[in-house]
């Protein structure tokens, strides 16, 4: 059987990339061993020899190995027991990812299964030990808090999630604050990019993912953490407190007032709101240090992922008699059909 071998610090990130490809067989057990862990592939994902390769290579430090498989025989897989509730037609129509919130599962089923999403969300409780509440998504994305209507499904009855991210626990109300674990790879690369004495301000920092993980990786570095969502805020203020990271300062406001508090301060800027990030360009130079470093999200069109950014970085630096340069771009995820969230890493001089 085909495993994906991958060193175990990497294990998170992989295992959601695999989790978010259906790439993983629910119903073999994960292997451990000298400090790597090997996830075991679902079987249409090993017979299907090309695409793991190419996938596989797209995960960090990751190697595809064939081992000897055990069966995980207390629970039954996910989709074993699908089978028994779905016909193959609704099978075929199920979206199998979903997101996963340390204990809450956050799944999409089509209105049409609505009289069978129970039976789906036990199935999934069934299968993960971990799941303990299933919810389901009741709307988009919307408002400038980014929110999202959860309806609760299955399982203990709380919109509490309790998850943990690159060594870091973050406790959060997942209808009441805007929470991606689809950013974590982002969140670790940020954290290995960042030096060890640096100011950085986050803004659009949520519950303060990126804020608290750099800060408690780098403690010697100075993290403030802007924030509008109060009760975003004051989960902020709960997860510092948690994870014990005594160098980031929340704060509570609009980035284009609490940010003039901080002018000339930064060494590093971080603006992940990918929806309306570049209005708030502006603000990054006033914070920013004569050099500095700028990592800013954004939504764009698939054809074209960078155009929009590397233009309005041009104008900006200019205005503010800096001298902008490009260090890195990625697509960090699909976001629709036409759409990709980028990020464009960029370095400011004072000129
Ligand atoms: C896409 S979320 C990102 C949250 C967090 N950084 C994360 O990765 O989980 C954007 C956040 O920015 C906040 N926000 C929106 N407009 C803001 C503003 N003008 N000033 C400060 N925060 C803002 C929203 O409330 C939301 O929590």
């Amino acid at each position: 059987m085909l495993f994906v071998k991958v060193v175990a610090r990497h294990a998170e990130s992989a295992k959601k990339a695999l989790r978010k490809a259906n790439m993983l067989d629910n119903n073999a057990s994960v292997k451990y061993n000298n400090g790597y862990v090997y996830f075991p592939l679902c079987n249409a994902a090993s017979r299907a020899g090309k695409t793991p390769k190419n996938f596989i290579k797209s995960i960090k430090g990751a190697k595809l190995v064939r081992m000897k498989h055990s069966k995980r025989h207390e629970r039954e897989g996910f989709e074993g027991t699908l089978k028994k509730i779905l016909t193959a037609s609704e099978a075929k129509g199920l979206a199998r990812g979903y997101d996963l919130l340390g204990n809450i599962a956050i799944i999409e089923i089509d209105d049409k299964l609505a009289n069978k999403e129970k039976a789906i969300a036990n199935a999934l409780i069934a299968s993960n030990k971990n799941i303990k509440t299933v919810l389901k998504k009741a709307g988009p994305v919307h408002g400038v808090y980014r929110l999202r209507k959860l309806k609760y499904i299955a399982g203990e009855k709380t919109f509490v999630a309790r998850y943990r991210e690159n060594g870091c626990t973050f406790v959060f109300d997942v209808r009441k604050v805007f929470f991606s674990n689809r950013l974590s790879y982002e969140r670790s690369r940020l954290c290995n990019i960042t030096a060890d004495k640096e100011r950085v301000m986050v803004m659009f920092a949520g519950v303060g993912p990126f804020a608290i993980e750099i800060a408690k990786r780098h403690k010697n570095a100075n993290v403030v953490a802007i924030e509008l969502n109060r009760r975003a805020y004051e989960y902020m203020k709960g997860n510092i407190a948690i994870n014990k990271v005594g160098n980031v300062k929340p704060v509570l406001g609009d980035v284009r007032k609490e940010s003039m508090a901080y002018k000339r301060y930064a060494d590093r800027i971080v603006m992940p709101m990918p929806k309306t990030s570049t209005l708030f360009l502006d603000q990054a130079f006033v914070v920013a240090k004569k050099h500095a470093f700028v990592h800013i999200y954004a939504f764009a069109p698939a054809d074209a992922p960078f155009e929009d950014v590397r233009k309005k970085l041009a104008e900006h630096a200019d205005e503010h008699g800096y001298k902008a340069k490009i260090v890195g771009e990625r697509i960090v995820r699909p976001y629709s059909a036409t759409e990709v969230e980028v990020v464009v890493d960029f370095e400011i001089t004072k000129q």
